[in-house]
């Protein structure tokens, strides 16, 4: 815990909870948010990519409220102001006008800065738990990680026009022509 700007860090642990409650505040802001994102997306597909992604998002929030429990602390917030300017980037991109495919464009812009931002956070926070002996927590940390890669890999595939693709794929091969 601490007031912004007024860290005391004797240990290693001191850093890695602080870390988390870092996260914890992450995760609780994009609750709110991806259902935001999700419902001004014009492509059904990406709707669905938040909508899983949002499931996902209240799992990495249980998991950190886990990991509080067994460091004999109570979930913490502390506030994150980066992603709070990540969420707020992403709230223009909701009010945005103009053609659909491009606001869907603008929307996946934004949800692929917070996955890049919880996925550097989610690495240094995966390694301080392993330097400090926290082998479970780290497994846990890493499985995280995994899902915001994930996420952002989807995005970039949706980005990328997987849509199209998938409605343009010709008949499988093997079948006799
Ligand atoms: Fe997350
Ligand atoms: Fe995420």
């Amino acid at each position: 815990m601490g007031l912004l700007g007024n860290y005391e860090f004797n240990n290693l642990e001191d850093l890695l909870v602080n870390q988390l409650e870092d996260l914890y505040d992450a995760e609780n802001r994009l609750i709110e948010a991806l259902p935001k994102m999700a419902e001004a997306s014009h492509s059904s597909q990406l709707r669905s990519a938040f909508l899983t992604h949002l499931q996902e998002t209240r799992g990495h929030k249980q998991r950190l409220e886990m990991m509080f429990n067994r460091l004999g602390r109570k979930p913490q917030r502390e506030t994150c102001p980066a992603m709070k300017g990540l969420i707020k980037e992403g709230s223009e991109m909701i009010d945005a006008k103009g053609d659909a495919t491009v606001r869907d464009a603008a929307l996946i812009a934004a949800a692929q800065r917070v996955e890049h931002y919880e996925m550097a956070a989610y690495g240094t926070v995966r390694t301080l738990a392993q330097q400090l002996g926290h082998a479970d927590m780290a497994r846990t940390l890493q499985q995280t990680l995994d899902e915001e890669g994930a996420a952002d890999k989807k995005l970039t595939s949706l980005a990328e026009g997987g849509i199209n693709a998938n409605a343009a794929r010709p008949a499988m091969a093997g079948a006799s022509a």
